[in-house]
């Protein structure tokens, strides 16, 4: 059986006291890096939300996710259907500080800060969510709905373009923008490609749902 995700032990009765919350974490895994919380950018109202994996040397400096190249590229996908890409999207990351030397997060720590992010899905609300890479599908769709027992089984260009429900809202997982920034070309059948596919579906179903 699947577990609800939201039984967690954190709760706020806001998003801003959440942020506050986690601003003032001091005991986090990766709080003695000296590196910042980097919780959130856009629009705490908004109905569709997008999870990165982690803030790297650009996110670190504005406080903000994807602000360096790959959050260029994604804000130019969201907009290719026709989403606002600052006010009509609301996006934060798996980890929320950089992890050092950006390196991969770790199970640790994807576990410690899980049920803050799954808070902030909670207070946000959005009626979609798109998760760009590995990690961000392992964080919140989770193994048990993707058929894996690790992080490492994960198979991004098999389990990509798929709508998953978690608790009432629809999940899909798309690339990482830094892999497309690595695999440029928009030939049918490649990386790009799919990606554009696949956002035209989460914009029809965002439509669908009636989103604004
Ligand atoms: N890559 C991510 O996954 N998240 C960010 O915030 C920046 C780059
Ligand atoms: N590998 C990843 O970890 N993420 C992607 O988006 C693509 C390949």
């Amino acid at each position: 059986m699947q577990t609800d995700l939201f039984h967690q032990p954190i709760k706020f009765e806001t998003h801003d006291d959440c942020i506050a919350a986690m601003e003032a974490l001091t005991d986090d895994p990766l709080a003695d890096t000296g590196h910042r919380m980097v919780i959130y950018r856009g629009n705490p109202a908004a109905d569709l939300m997008v999870i990165g994996e982690g803030p790297g040397a650009n996110e670190e400096q504005q406080g903000k996710p994807y602000v360096g190249r790959s959050g260029k590229l994604l804000d130019k996908i969201l907009e290719s259907v026709g989403f606002d890409s600052q006010n009509g999207v609301y996006v934060s990351n798996t980890v929320f500080r950089r992890p050092p030397n950006n390196r991969d997060p770790e199970p640790t720590e994807l576990a410690y800060y899980k049920p803050y992010l799954m808070e902030l899905i909670r207070l946000v609300n959005p009626k979609v969510i798109l998760t760009t890479g590995k990690y961000s599908m392992w964080q919140v769709i989770g193994g048990e709905r993707l058929g894996v027992k690790s992080i490492s089984q994960l198979r991004i260009t098999r389990l990509r373009g798929q709508w998953h429900q978690v608790d009432g809202r629809y999940v899909m997982p798309i690339f990482h923008p830094a892999y497309l920034l690595r695999n440029p070309s928009r030939e049918q059948g490649k990386p790009k490609w799919h990606t554009w596919q696949d956002v035209q579906a989460v914009r029809a179903k965002y439509d669908e749902l009636g989103g604004m």
